[in-house]
Order: C-alpha cells, then structure tokens, then sequence
C-alpha cells in the first residue's frame, strides 16, 4: 500500500493525509482509480468522493435558487399584498359559506372552477366580480387567489391590491423627500403590472377623487392604464360598478384591457339582490 503524498503541500496542510492508503482494489465506477482508506475506516473512491461533493455542491445551489424564487412568488402574496382590512388575508374558500343552490354557493362554484383556470399559467384571460356591498366579492377573491398560490405548480406571484389604499399611499407621499418614499405609482406600476395573478379589489372606490380633484380622475386613469397596459390578463377585479357605470368611469383602452377575454370565457362573477350584505349579520 503506497502512501498518498503526490501532493506533498496537501499532506502538510492536512497531516491526517498521510495516512490515507492506496488500496489494490479498484473503483465499480472508475476502473482504473484504486480504492483509499483511512486506518480502521471504510475505503473509498477519491473519484466518486469528489463527484458526490460537486452533486451536493450543486443541490446546494439548487436550494438557493429555489428559496431565492419562492421568495419572489410564493411569499409576494402575504408580503406584498396590501388590504384594506387584514382580516380579509384569512379568507379561502373553505370559510366561504353557502346554502345549498343559493347565489352564494353558485359563485362560489364558479370562483373555484376560474380558480382552476388559473392554474393553467398561459390562462390569461380576467375575471370580473361585480355586485352589492358585504356580498362576498372580496372573500372570494381572496379565495381564488389563495388556492392558485398554494397548488399552481411551478409556485408563480400572486398579489390582492385595495385601490382605495393604493391610491392613499401613492396620495401620501407629501411630506417626504423625493427618492425616500416606496409607495409611489411607479412602484404600484411595476409590483401590479408584473405579478402573475393580480386581484385588483373594489374598483371604483377610488373614483370618489374626482370629486376631490379633476386631476385626480386622470391620475386614476394614468395609473390604472399603466398597470393594465403592463399586464397580459391574469387580472381579478372585484367592483361594486355595472358594467355601464364602468363604461362612464373609465375611458375605453382602460375598459378593454379590464374586460380581456371576461365575456368568452364566461368569467364573471355576479351578486345580485338574492345575495344579502354579509356585513348585516354583524349587527
Ligand atoms: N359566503 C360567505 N361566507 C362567510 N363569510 C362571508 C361570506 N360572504 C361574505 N362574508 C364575509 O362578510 C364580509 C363582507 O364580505 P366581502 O368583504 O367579501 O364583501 P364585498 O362583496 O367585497 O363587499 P364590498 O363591495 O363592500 O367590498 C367579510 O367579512 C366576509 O368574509
Ligand atoms: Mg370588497
């Protein structure tokens, strides 16, 4: 048995070198390479010692990117989202109540069935949830959004944005130096126009700033074209606006980037008068 130090600076740095032994015995594996051993311990290939590192070196590196890449979809959905009440990041269909045949419990079907459209990751086209106050639009949205994140294979971002609050937080800025404050409508422009599966909620609750200001309206505009015109469907909008009220409100290249695909794929989600304000049964 030769004693390993064709390397002598090795055996110097690592002085337990010097005791590894060269074997008769060659590797299954590697042929020509002859097995080692440590005094008392099992021998082995060097080959395969340095293949098995460079396969752990490189599942290392696999896990990293793979943390890094949840980090950029799986997570942007509770670290990103902004909602008005923090309640609602709770909602998922399994606490999405319904009797048997009611309005509720058809949408309800019909948000699952959507949901899992979307689990298809080239399904592009909207989907639209219209209807009175306390409904359950938000709840289901929030529903349809949760499942795709936790089953749409591989993981992809899935964001819920309040309007209102959008719009507060872009309002907010004042006060702050240029270049100090996040929630500017570059950054909402960016985060909503890039995210695989949006839920724009309540819609039209922003438009109570053209009242304030006939600036604001375009702003609105501005800023809801810019996001749309980012995005390639993929987009849940929940609204308590009729179709013709949408009409009025926002102007055309908006509205067609809205209703991509909405009516031939049968995606929208309608609460009538049958469908009582949930928000009632709190009083
Ligand atoms: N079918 C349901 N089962 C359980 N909870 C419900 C149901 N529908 C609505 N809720 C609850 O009632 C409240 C109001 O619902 P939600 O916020 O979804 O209404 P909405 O239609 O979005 O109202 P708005 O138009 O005012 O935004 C929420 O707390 C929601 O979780
Ligand atoms: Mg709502």
């Amino acid at each position: 048995m030769a004693e390993l130090t064709s390397k002598p600076f090795m055996a110097d740095a690592f002085p337990e070198l010097k005791k590894l032994r060269r074997l008769p015995e060659t590797c299954d594996k590697h042929p020509t390479e002859h097995l080692v051993a440590m005094p008392g311990q099992q021998p082995f290939c060097q080959l395969c010692a340095i293949e098995a590192k460079q396969a752990a070196d490189l599942d290392f590196q696999r896990q990293f990117f793979e943390r890094k890449k949840h980090r950029l979809t799986y997570e942007v959905l509770d670290r990103d989202s902004i909602f008005d009440d923090d309640d609602d990041r709770q909602r998922d269909f399994t606490n999405y109540e319904a009797k048997d045949g009611s309005e509720a419990a058809k949408n309800k079907q019909l948000a699952r069935h959507i949901a899992g459209k979307y689990l298809h990751a080239d399904y592009k086209a909207n989907t639209i949830l219209t209807g009175n106050a306390g409904t359950g639009k938000t709840h289901l949205a929030v529903s349809m959004l949760r499942a795709v994140n936790d089953h749409i294979n591989p993981s992809v971002s899935c964001l819920f944005v309040s309007v209102t609050s959008m719009m507060e937080l872009i309002k907010d800025v004042f006060g702050y130096r240029a270049g100090d404050y996040k929630y500017t409508a570059e950054y909402f422009t960016r985060l909503l126009g890039d995210a695989n599966l949006l839920v724009i909620d309540d819609l039209g609750s922003e438009s109570t700033y053209r009242a304030a200001a006939a600036e604001a309206t375009d702003f609105v505009q501005k800023t809801l074209f810019g996001i749309l015109n980012r995005r390639h469907g993929r987009t849940i909008i929940t609204t308590n606006l009729t179709m013709s009220e949408m009409k009025r409100i926002y102007n055309t290249k908006i509205l067609s980037r809205m209703l991509r695909g909405v009516r031939a794929e049968g995606n929208v989600i309608k609460f009538t008068d049958a469908t009582e304000d949930k928000r009632g049964d709190l009083f």
